[in-house]
C-alpha cells in the first residue's frame, strides 16, 4: 500500500517507519523544513528505541521525506493524519492543525483516497474531516474518511506499535475497512512476526498475532479518549490510595501489588507518584471531559481525576519541604527531567514544574537526565539551575536527592557511593523506585510515596521522623477535611 503521514512528530514518524518496516511505500511528511532536513540526511529528531534502526534500513527504500502534503497526497493511497492536537485555553482540542492539514489534502485529492484520522480527535471529528475536505474542493466521491486511534506510548513507541495490544479501526464505508485492514495484516496476520531480523517483542509479550476491533470511526475516537482517561484515573486513584496509607502506615506498592494481582484490576498504571503529565493524559482527560460537557453532561469523575493529578505536585513538595525544613539556599540532585522514563520529552513534566516550584523558593538545583536536558533548558529558568553530566556529579555535596523521572537506569543507582557524595543522607523519591530498606541498609535516610519514611537502623529520632509527614501537619490535611 502507498502511504502518507502528515506530520512527522512522537507518532508520525514512529508510524511511518514501522508502516515501511511491515512492507509499505511511505511519505512521510513535515511542515518544520529542519526536522525534514534532519531527517534526509540520517539524523533522528527524538528519543526512541529502535527508531533509528528502523529509519535507517527503510530510508530510501520503502521511506521518503517530504515538505509537501501535495506531493505526497498524490503519491498515496491512503493519508494518515497525525499532527498535533493540543489543549485550548478552555481544555477542548485545538484542531486547528488538523483542519491546515485537511485543507491541504482536499487541494491535492486527485484520484481516490482515504484519509485516516490518528492523532487523538474528539468524537465527531471524522465528520468534520470530510466537511472540511468538501469545503476545499475535494469531490465527496474521491475520499474516505476513517478513524485508527493510536495508543503507542513514548519510550516504548516503535513496540507498542508492532506489538499491539489492539488495533483500532473507526470505518464507516468498505473501501477504508478493507484498506486499513490490509495496512495492518502483516502485524493481523503475524506475518511480521516470523520474518528474520524483526524489532524483537517486549519480554513479556508471547503476541503470535495482533488483535484488531473494527467499529465505526464515531466510536474509534471515542475508544482513545475513554482509553487515556481511564488510565489517568487508574493513576490518580494510586496517588489518591497512597496519600492514606502513607498516613495510616500502609505501604502503597504492596496494597498496588495486591489490588493489581486481581486480574479485573490489573498491575499496570497503578504506580503513585508524583502524577502523570506528558503530551497526552493531561490534554486528553481535559479534552473528553470538554466532550462530555458539550453533551450537558458534568463528568465530576475527570474533575477529580485532574484535581489528584495537581494535588500529588504539592503535596511532593510538602514532602521536601518536610524532609529538608527549609529550602531558600539548598543544593538539590534533581534526578529525572522528562515526564516520564526513556524518553526526551518534557511536555507537561511533573519534574519541569516542581524544579520551577523548587527554584522560585530559592534552591540551587543540579540536575541530570539521560536525554531530556536540551529540551528541559526551553522550558526551565536560566538562573538557580546547572546540568551535570551523571547522577553522582549531581549528587555531589548536595543536600539531598531528589528522583523525579522512572529511568530504568535510576533504580539501579550505587547507593552507597551516594551516600559518601551527598552532604546530608537524604533521599526523596517521587518515583517509588526503590526497596526503603534497601536504601535505608546503605545509609540513607529515604522518602518516598505512600511508604513511610525508611531510616538507617540507629538513625537518631530526630533525623528520622521529623518530615514523616502527617496529613495533620501538611497542606494536605485541608484537602483531607474540605473533601
Ligand atoms: P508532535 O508535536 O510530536 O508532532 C506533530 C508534528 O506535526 C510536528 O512535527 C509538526 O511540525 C507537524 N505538523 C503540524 N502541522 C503540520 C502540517 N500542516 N503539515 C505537516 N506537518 C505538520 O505530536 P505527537 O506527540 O506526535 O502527537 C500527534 C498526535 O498523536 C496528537 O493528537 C497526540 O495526542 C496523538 N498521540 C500522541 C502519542 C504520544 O505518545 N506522543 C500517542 C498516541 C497519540
Ligand atoms: C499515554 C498512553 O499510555 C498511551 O497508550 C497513549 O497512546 C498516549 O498516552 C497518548 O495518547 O498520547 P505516554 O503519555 O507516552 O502514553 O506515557 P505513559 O507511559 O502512559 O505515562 C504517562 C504519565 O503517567 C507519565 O508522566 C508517567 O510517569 C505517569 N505514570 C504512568 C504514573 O505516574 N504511574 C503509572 O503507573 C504509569
Amino acid at each position: 500500500m502507498r502511504i502518507a503521514v502528515i506530520g512527522s512528530g512522537y507518532v508520525g514518524l514512529v508510524s511511518a517507519a514501522c508502516f515501511a518496516e511491515i512492507g509499505h511505500d511511505v511519505i512521510a511528511v513535515d511542515n518544520n523544513n529542519a526536522k525534514i532536513e534532519l531527517l534526509e540526511s540520517g539524523g533522528v529528531p527524538i528519543h526512541e528505541e529502535f527508531l533509528p534502526a528502523l529509519l535507517t534500513r527503510n530510508h530510501r527504500n520503502r521511506l521518503q521525506y517530504s515538505t509537501s502534503i501535495t506531493e505526497a497526497v498524490k503519491k498515496a493511497d491512503v493519508v494518515f493524519i497525525t499532527v498535533g492536537t493540543p489543549p485550548s485555553a478552555t481544555g477542548e482540542a485545538d484542531l486547528s492543525y488538523v483542519e491546515a492539514a485537511a485543507s491541504e489534502i482536499a487541494q491535492a485529492i486527485d484520484v481516490r483516497k482515504i484519509v485516516v484520522e490518528k492523532s487523538t480527535v474528539p468524537v465527531r471529528t471524522c465528520d468534520w474531516l470530510r466537511r472540511s475536505l468538501v469545503l476545499n474542493g475535494a469531490d465527496h466521491e474521491m475520499f474516505s474518511v476513517a478513524s485508527n486511534p493510536e495508543f503507542l506510548r513514548e519510550g516504548t513507541a516503535v513496540r507498542d506499535f508492532l506489538y499491539p495490544d489492539r488495533i483500532v479501526i473507526g470505518v464507516d464505508d468498505s473501501l477504508s475497512s478493507a484498506a486499513l485492514q490490509a495496512i495492518y495484516e502483516p502485524l493481523t496476520s503475524g506475518r511480521y512476526y516470523k520474518q528474520s531480523g524483526v524489532i524483537p517483542p517486549p519480554s513479556d509479550t508471547a503476541i503470535l498475532k495482533a488483535k484488531i476491533i473494527v467499529t465505526n470511526a464515531k466510536s474509534a475516537e471515542f475508544i482513545k479518549h475513554a482509553s487515556n482517561a481511564f488510565l489517568a484515573m487508574k493513576i490518580s486513584f494510586a496517588n489518591a490510595v497512597a496519600n492514606v496509607a502513607e498516613c495510616v502506615g500502609a505501604d502503597i506498592s504492596q496494597v498496588c501489588a495486591g489490588v493489581g494481582s486481581d486480574s479485573r484490576i490489573g498491575p499496570r498504571f497503578l504506580n503513585a507518584g508524583i502524577g502523570y503529565g506528558g503530551s497526552c493524559f493531561p490534554k486528553d482527560v481535559q479534552a473528553f471531559h470538554a466532550v462530555a460537557n458539550s453533551c450537558g453532561y458534568r463528568f465530576g469523575l475527570l474533575d477529580e481525576v485532574m484535581k489528584i493529578n495537581l494535588e500529588q505536585r504539592r503535596y511532593f513538595l510538602d514532602k521536601i519541604r518536610g524532609a529538608l525544613w527549609t529550602i531558600r539556599g539548598k543544593k538539590l540532585a534533581v534526578l529525572g527531567l522528562a515526564f516520564k522514563g526513556e524518553t526526551d520529552d518534557v511536555r507537561e513534566s511533573p519534574a519541569i514544574e516542581i524544579i520551577k516550584s523548587l527554584i522560585a523558593e530559592g534552591a540551587q538545583i543540579r540536575a541530570f537526565d539521560p536525554v531530556a536536558t536540551k529540551n528541559a533548558k526551553e522550558l526551565l529558568p536560566s538562573e538557580g539551575i546547572f546540568y551535570e553530566e551523571n547522577p553522582y556529579s549531581a549528587a555531589t555535596g548536595s543536600d539531598a536527592l531528589l528522583i523525579l523521572t522512572e529511568w530504568r537506569e535510576f533504580a539501579s543507582l550505587d547507593l552507597r557511593k551516594l551516600r559518601h557524595l551527598l552532604k546530608y543522607p537524604i533521599v526523596i523519591d517521587g518515583r517509588n523506585l526503590y526497596d526503603p530498606c534497601e536504601v535505608a541498609k546503605a545509609g540513607l535516610i529515604y522518602y518516598s510515596v505512600g511508604r513511610a519514611v525508611a531510616a538507617p537502623t540507629g538513625t537518631a529520632h530526630e533525623l528520622a521522623d521529623i518530615g514523616d509527614r502527617k496529613p495533620k501537619n501538611s497542606s494536605l490535611a485541608h484537602s483531607f477535611v474540605s473533601a
